[in-house]
């Protein structure tokens, strides 16, 4: 069955080991019979023109406007150029270090959601809240979902709890099990995704699970060897 796999450099990799990934990952691809749509979302310096046959490029940040005074950020214009027509928001790297409100979220969400993009709308507890128990978590999740329009044809949700990214301990089958089935509810059709130390040795089981219709990767994705391991493993055996 197709699923989602998308790949967050975060800060990571330059415009030149970039594009060798691409071309590596585009050579693999037109080999390998992989049925899952790709993405990737290099650094902002790093966006490529998006001609690659076997996978999207995407951006991992913009502002919302066309154009305009806002040092430091890129717009609407600007990924227009590549072609890029796929943006994550609301991570909770951007939240935390960035100081994103969900108002915030909310206003590039409407701003780009207009523009017709896909979105990968990031939401996850930090581990203090899900030390408070499972419905002040549910409670935090669904708070991170005001003012985006769940009717949107072109969201996903990426569901990554804070406590599970980048420290190569995911969160288990039955703890994904558990907030994707409440997620779900919600959601209904919306694709969701799991994200939070995803790896070649977990991603056979995590795609068992029926209400992840995806995953949003890290580390594990950022060296080619390592993702195309990922992607043989996402094979149903
Ligand atoms: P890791 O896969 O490194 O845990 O990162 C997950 C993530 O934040 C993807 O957006």
């Amino acid at each position: 069955m197709s699923k989602i796999i998308a790949s967050n450099f975060k800060t990571n990799h330059t415009r030149k080991t970039t594009l060798a990934f691409c071309n590596h990952l585009e050579n693999f691809l037109n080999q390998k019979n992989i049925p899952h749509q790709i993405r990737l979302f290099p650094p902002n310096t790093a966006l490529l023109d998006n001609y690659f046959k076997n996978f999207k490029i995407g951006a991992q940040n913009a502002y919302f406007t066309k154009n305009g005074s806002f040092t430091g950020e890129i717009g609407e214009e600007q990924l227009e150029e590549f072609g890029i027509q796929s943006l994550l928001i609301g991570h909770s790297e951007r939240r935390e270090y960035l100081g994103e409100t969900q108002v915030f979220c909310a206003k590039k969400f409407e701003y780009f959601s207009q523009r017709d993009f896909e979105i990968f709308y990031c939401i996850g507890e930090s581990l203090s809240t899900k030390k408070e128990g499972l419905e002040k978590t549910l409670t935090f999740l669904q708070s991170q979902l005001q003012g985006i329009d769940l009717d949107y044809p072109k969201l996903l949700i990426a569901y990554e709890p804070i406590w599970a990214i980048g420290t190569g301990i995911s969160a288990t089958l039955e703890e994904i099990t558990q907030i994707h089935t409440y997620l779900k509810q919600i959601l209904g059709r919306i694709p969701l995704l799991y994200g939070g130390s995803v790896k070649s040795q977990n991603i056979r089981e995590i795609f068992k699970i029926p209400s992840v219709d995806g995953v949003l990767i890290g580390s594990a994705s950022w060296e080619i060897e390592s993702f195309k391991q990922i992607l043989e493993n996402s094979l149903e055996k």
